[in-house]
């Protein structure tokens, strides 16, 4: 027979087919499976057939690559890793900041930038796909993996995550310098009860349809060729047992064409953990109904699986479904003809080469939020010529590197990656390498690190209280750690740890003007600094280069244009705070203080101002058909150039649902000169207006919407207008 499946004048449907044809059950069922890739690989490869590892590095690769090769039908392994803000894992490769951090800048051009060029190193490495972007919604702080989301807006999830998964796959995946990219958790994750990371999310379908649904159906839009499900539960069934949102809803509803993953080892607890499945058989079975096609780290898969279909009580034809989704994308990756293979002596000019830092640099930029700057004493004026750089963070890699980079990952149940050893920190960036380098011979940087982040780590605050009282200014660098932040790392508190705020209020009392450098992976309870700091400049977990970004803003080579997109608490009782919220509370408050979060949506200062004037609705009656216009005239009326965003929301009056007060629909990033004025338009179409009804069904309803424009969500950064929309 003549083996279509190795000839590339073939389409990759014609080639999967011919394959699937020629393969065994235990074949079939074994691409299905995914398996860290530093156990018992030989097995696996030979007696299980393997469709996928994670987690290899370095050399390794290669090995496992050839070996493949060796096997009956030789069918090519992929590779997958958690490269989800850069290719992190690998040592010398480019670390951006954190997701969270990149959602700062709002700047779509620049995340696809990113993508493609962790897309470009992760290729390098002989790897195929990456679990990124994370399209969970961010509203409770305590949760974990805030730091993994792109903040609380589900549109400008939506829109962030369709420009990464565009950089990772390029325009086609037969692009050499393409991945996989994966849409994740799917669904509800981050709205798991008091932030428990993977527990129960008390979430209605109409609710997912609002809020939780729109941003990974603008994933399928933008063409993300896999899915992962959720480790949570909803409504009692587990995301990877849940057959309506993986089938119904993913593949049949939104017409997806790539396949599902199973979170690590989820199959597995649902037996185990969340206990919906008496035996691991009938874990798989629920597995693989529902619509999971690949299973990740759930080792007895393999067997379980081949034994069920064996005996008759699983269909041949959902395998044959789950396997062919698998092949056809690495027959469209082009692994069966290049099995791209990692080319370390090409990678060492490319991965964490100097094009790629520099883009690093631009982004940790572009992702820090001025929170604060009295008096403007920002940017720091030519007559400080000592700073007393002090705190925790000031030069502290792994918090400034965030999760999923060098020393994470460290917990229970899971393999430590053990290259850590090996990681090379010495191109990444602290605080105090980037204010020395940039203070030169011009400006004295005295550093003292003040405390620890945590309690037994007090006794220094003297020497720092010395250091401050010698100084021009003190620039506290303060914040949390990769301990407090990612998976298994709920907190019940988001105040300062250890003896961050005793430094701080000493450090006050010196009477020397207090800047504070937020590095941390989410937001905190921080009403003490927004009180009593001069200034704050939130940066995140700002990447390798994040030293030299800090530097320069506060220096002044930089203006600062990045705003949030995730609220800061007040109190950690405010929880959940967003601004999207839905009316009717009664009271708006609570007793002990306001709804209002510390820092809003949207919020963020520049050295430049910015005003607004002039709003404009091109046509206020509109059908649906048509598109709102809106203009409106910004000017800086500062003396810095900068970029302002623009933000555009929309509240439906009266609705048969409520719906909430505003919800961003549109933004627009603006480069104003110092003392230019620009004339901005935004465009949406009606259809954008929606909301989804009590029988689930996605609708503009007639009526009266009042639209926004301004600098931020707050009501005082506004300007109102209201529009009629008309059946006809
Ligand atoms: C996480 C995923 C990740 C996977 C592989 C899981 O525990 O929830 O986000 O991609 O591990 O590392």
């Amino acid at each position: 027979m003549i083996e279509i499946y190795k000839n590339p004048s073939y389409s990759s449907k014609e080639r999967t087919m011919d394959l699937l044809n020629r393969m065994t059950i235990e074949e079939k069922i074994g691409q299905m499976c995914q398996v860290d890739g530093r156990i018992d690989s030989k097995t696996w490869i030979f007696e299980k057939h393997i469709g996928s590892f994670l987690h290899v590095t370095g050399e390794e690769v290669i090995r496992l690559q050839k070996l493949a090769a060796e096997t009956r039908l030789g069918i090519p392994i992929l590779f997958g890793i958690d490269a989800i803000h850069g290719h992190a894992f690998h040592s010398g490769a480019t670390v951006f900041p954190s997701q969270l951090a990149m959602a700062s800048s709002w700047n779509t051009e620049l995340l696809e930038e990113v993508a493609r060029i962790t897309a470009v190193e992760v290729i390098q490495t002989g790897m195929h796909w990456t679990f990124s972007p994370v399209i969970c919604i961010g509203r409770d702080m305590r949760w974990g993996r805030v730091d993994e989301t792109f903040g609380e807006d589900p549109y400008l999830i939506g829109v962030l995550a369709g420009a990464m998964i565009k950089g990772y796959q390029g325009k086609n995946l037969s692009d050499p310098y393409s991945i996989l990219a994966c849409a994740k958790h799917f669904a509800g994750y981050g709205e798991t009860q008091g932030g428990r990371d993977s527990a129960e999310a008390d979430v209605s379908e109409r609710k997912l349809r609002s809020i939780f649904f729109p941003p990974f159906k603008e994933a399928v839009k933008a063409g993300c060729t896999t899915f992962m499900a959720g480790y949570n539960a909803i409504d009692g069934i587990p995301c990877s047992a849940n057959g309506w949102l993986l089938t119904e809803v993913l593949k049949k509803e939104w017409g997806f064409e790539g396949f599902v993953v199973s979170d690590w080892n989820n199959v597995g607890w649902l037996h185990t953990t969340q206990k919906v499945a008496a035996t691991l058989e009938e874990a798989c079975h629920m597995a693989v109904t529902a619509g999971n096609d690949m299973i990740m780290s759930t080792p007895e898969f393999f067997e379980k699986t081949v034994a069920l279909v064996k005996e008759g009580l699983l269909a041949e034809s959902l395998i044959d479904d789950a396997c062919s989704r698998i092949l056809e994308l690495k027959f469209k990756l082009g692994l069966f003809d290049d099995k791209r293979l990692p080319n370390f002596t090409e990678s060492n000019s490319l991965i964490g080469c100097d094009n790629h830092k520099k883009a690093a640099y631009e982004t940790a930029l572009q992702s820090m939020v001025l929170l604060k700057n009295d008096n403007e004493i920002l940017p720091l004026s030519d007559k400080v010529k000592k700073i007393a750089l002090i705190g925790p963070n000031c030069d502290d890699v792994q918090s400034q590197l965030g999760d999923w980079s060098f020393g994470t990952r460290e917990f229970p149940e899971r393999p430590t990656l053990d290259y850590h050893s090996e990681y090379d920190v010495t191109p990444i960036v602290t605080v105090l390498e980037g204010m020395k380098k940039r203070g030169g011979n011009d400006v004295e940087i005295l550093y003292e690190k003040g405390c620890g982040l945590f309690d037994d780590e007090g006794e220094t605050i003297n020497k720092a209280i010395e250091c401050a009282e010698e100084a021009d200014v003190i620039i506290a660098v303060v914040g949390d750690t990769n301990t407090l932040n990612g998976e298994t790392r709920d907190r019940v508190s988001l105040d300062f740890t250890g003896y961050q705020l005793h430094l701080l209020k000493a450090l006050k009392k010196t009477g020397k003007p207090l800047v504070v450098v937020l590095i941390n992976g989410k937001p905190l309870t921080v009403p003490w600094i927004k009180e009593n700091a001069d200034a704050i400049l939130e940066a995140w977990n700002p990447g390798m280069e994040g030293g030299n970004a800090v530097a320069s803003i506060l220096f002044g080579d930089y203006n600062p244009c990045g705003k949030l997109t995730i609220s800061f608490p007040r109190h950690v009782g405010q929880q959940p705070v967003f601004y999207n919220k839905l009316p009717g509370w009664h009271g708006d408050s609570y007793v002990e203080m306001t709804d209002e979060p510390l820092f809003s949506f949207g919020f963020g200062l520049s050295y430049a101002s910015y005003q607004y004037s002039n709003m404009k609705i091109v046509s206020s009656k509109l059908v649906m058909t048509d598109e709102l216009v809106v203009t409106v005239d910004v000017e800086n009326i500062g003396k810095y150039d900068g970029v302002e965003i623009v933000q555009l929301y929309v509240n439906d009056v009266y609705s048969s649902v409520t719906t909430p007060l505003k919800e961003l629909k549109s933004f627009k990033r603006v480069h104003l000169k110092a003392g230019e004025a620009k004339s901005v338009e935004i465009k949406i179409p009606v259809t954008s207006l929606n909301l989804v009804n009590r029988h689930n069904q996605t609708v503009v309803e007639p009526g009266t919407f009042e639209v926004m424009v301004g600098g931020s969500s707050r009501d005082g950064d506004l300007l109102k207008a209201t529009i009629e929309v008309m059946d006809k």
